[in-house]
Formats: C-alpha cells, sequence, structure tokens
C-alpha cells in the first residue's frame, strides 16, 4: 500500500537542528521514496495561537518553504502549501471542535508548557490547537505522519477523534487512524545549554539551539560553548544514563550521520568531548552549511517561493475540498 504522508512546521522563524532531525530529515527521505504521496504543511494557521508580526509572519511562511526545498523536498513531487489558502482547514477544526470533548484536550501537556503560568491569558486557539492538527492530517486521509516526540500525543488526540467521529455518525472508517512515525531514537534533540530540556525555537539562548540558517562560524562557535560534564564519554549505552548532555551530542552525532549510537560510542567511548565536539562541529558544518546556504539563496526568490505554494495550495485544496464536503453531509448540512 502507497502511504499517504502529512505533517507540518509552524512558520514561527529559527528552524533548528531540532526540527530537521525530527522531522524535516524524515520528510525528504519519505519525498525520496516514489511510491508515497507526501503533503507538507507551513502551518500559518497554527502559528498564530501566540502573537505575530505581520511582515514577520508573511517572511516566515517563505522561510519555513525555502527550507523544505532546501533540505531537499521536490515540489515536483511533494506537495507544499501553507494552511491558511485551504479554508477546509479552519472548517474542519470547528466540526471536530464539537466532538472532541474538553477532558481530552484537559490532557495535553504541550498546552500546560506552552501557556505557562498565567493560563488565563493563553488564547483559546493555543487550547485547541491539537483539534487544528487533527484536521490537518484526516483532511488528506493520512495514513502516516511523521512528527519528532514531542508530538506524540497530539497524534494520539487525532487517533481518538477519528474514531469518536466515525462512531458518532456511524460511519466506519471514513475518517482515517493514521500511524505516527516517531523515530525510535533521536526524537527528541536536547537544548545545547541544557541536556534536560527540548531544543526549541523559543530559548531565549541562541546558543541553545543550531538555527539551521547559522553559518560555519556560528555552529563551530555553539558546538565549542555546549555543555558538558566532567567524565570521558562512556563505551556503552547504559552508561548514558544520567548524562544527558552526552547522550545528546551522541545522538545528533548519530542522527547526522545515519548511524547507530554503539557505533559512535566504539568512536568516542573513553576519549574528551573536546574530540568529540571538534569531529561533531566538522559533520555538522558540512550537512547544514549547504542547506543554510540554500535557504538564503531560495528566500529572495520570493516568486518561485510564491509559486510553489500557489501550485501546492491548489493540488491540497483538490483533496481537502472533497473531504470536507463529505463531512458536510455526515454531519447533516
Ligand atoms: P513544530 O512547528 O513545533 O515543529 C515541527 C516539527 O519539528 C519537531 N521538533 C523536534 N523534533 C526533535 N527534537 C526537537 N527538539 C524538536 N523540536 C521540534 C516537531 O516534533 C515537529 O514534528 N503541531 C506541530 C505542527 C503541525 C503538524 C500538523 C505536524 C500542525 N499540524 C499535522 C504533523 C501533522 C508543531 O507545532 O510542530
Amino acid at each position: 500500500m502507497p502511504k499517504k504522508i502529512f505533517s507540518g512546521v509552524q512558520p514561527t522563524g529559527n528552524l533548528h537542528l531540532g526540527n530537521y532531525l525530527g522531522a524535516i530529515k524524515n520528510f525528504v527521505d519519505l519525498n525520496n521514496d516514489n511510491q508515497n504521496k507526501c503533503i507538507f504543511c507551513v502551518v500559518d494557521l497554527h502559528a498564530i495561537t501566540v502573537k505575530q508580526d505581520k511582515d514577520q509572519l508573511k517572511n516566515n511562511i517563505l522561510e519555513t518553504a525555502a527550507t523544505f526545498i532546501a533540505s531537499g523536498i521536490d515540489p515536483s513531487k511533494s506537495i507544499i502549501f501553507n494552511q491558511s489558502k485551504v479554508t477546509a482547514h479552519a472548517e474542519a477544526s470547528w466540526m471536530l471542535s464539537c466532538i472532541a470533548p474538553m477532558g481530552w484536550l484537559n490532557r495535553m501537556t504541550q498546552f500546560k508548557e506552552k501557556a505557562g503560568k498565567d493560563k488565563e491569558k493563553a488564547s483559546v486557539g493555543l487550547y485547541i490547537y491539537p483539534i487544528l492538527m487533527a484536521s490537518d492530517i484526516l483532511l488528506y486521509d493520512a495514513t502516516h505522519v511523521p512528527v519528532g516526540e514531542d508530538q506524540k500525543q497530539h497524534l494520539e488526540l487525532t487517533r481518538d477523534i477519528a474514531q469518536k467521529f466515525n462512531k458518532d455518525f456511524n460511519c466506519n472508517d471514513f475518517l482515517k487512524v493514521p500511524e505516527p512515525l516517531i523515530k525510535k531514537n533521536f526524537s527528541r534533540i536536547m537544548s545545547l545549554k541544557d541536556g534536560l530540556k527540548k531544543m526549541s525555537k523559543s530559548d531565549p539562548s541562541d546558543l541553545s539551539r543550531i538555527n539551521l540558517t547559522d553559518t560555519k562560524d556560528e555552529i563551530i562557535n555553539k558546538i565549542k560553548k555546549a555543555k558538558t560534564d566532567s567524565f570521558p564519554i562512556p563505551n556503552e549505552e547504559h552508561k548514558l544514563k544520567d548524562r544527558p548532555e552526552a547522550e545528546n551530542l551522541l545522538g545528533i552525532y548519530s542522527s547526522i550521520l545515519n548511524q547507530n549510537l554503539d557505533k559512535s560510542l566504539d568512536e568516542f567511548g573513553g576519549k574528551n568531548f573536546s574530540d568529540l565536539k571538534r569531529d561533531l562541529a566538522e559533520i555538522l558544518c558540512n550537512k547544514i552549511s549547504p542547506i543554510s546556504d540554500e535557504i538564503k539563496r531560495l528566500i529572495n526568490e520570493k516568486e518561485y517561493l510564491d509559486e510553489v505554494l500557489i501550485q501546492g495550495a491548489s493540488k491540497a485544496e483538490e483533496i481537502a475540498a472533497k473531504k470536507i464536503k463529505e463531512m458536510k453531509k455526515l454531519i447533516g448540512f
């Protein structure tokens, strides 16, 4: 069975190594398999769940599309579009909001993290954001959804919502229950400054992450300044317990080279962090710098990027419009 792939990335700037290794690198592999039908979405409706600057948002939408293409997604093979261009996302989101119980949403840990201490001030959009995410996926009958580990709970909610809709409207497998594609290893890249915190675009310290637009010098400097502990690198996986920084740096190294952790432990076991940092900086420069250069080149080709998004939206619209029509019929509209 060919896989139908759907995934999304928020255009909120500072796309980083976590986004790349947790998600975009896998998008590229899926795009390269000719059996798959892939849709990659710049989820701009998700971005406005927190306040955005209008001009910045416009640029970030283009930069996210540029990042997809610069990383290796081919727009003639995969659909690349931005969510706000296809109105079915917002419509489906409302309909699914009316069948998803509040209890399910109350369990979402990411809302609790993002809303922070003052939950009362968070937007309603931020609270129901996982329902919009479910709509994205379910509108396209996606069979597989490649994401980083932090999206696992949202994927489980999507599956529950699909099943509840099918039951409530007595329509068997009308909404397809998708499978998450989360890499067993390296699906949660941690901050370079704190191995217990996820690498994130909202971290105030730029030294905590490698941005996909960083220069070679910035990458080398950030790896040099990355937090470590004072012991040599272990040679067995179980010895990484309670050594989150060592685990993270070795994980990044392994993921970039597509090799398993054991091989990296063989290479660096017993050595000092300076050896690992030197080699890690080198392979990161080799992998990320060409992507960074290509993003910077593409961002000046606004007409080309606009055209990719327009073409993508027109293909996405065709699929989503059909599904939303059937959904409305089932509901009784
Ligand atoms: P977003 O924009 O926060 O992140 C985009 C993708 O990057 C992954 N990611 C990470 N992976 C590993 N380590 C990290 N430190 C790290 N940080 C981010 C995320 O898991 C994600 O896969 N709600 C989603 C976007 C979305 C979506 C969808 C995804 C909207 N609709 C439909 C899949 C399907 C989000 O905010 O991702």
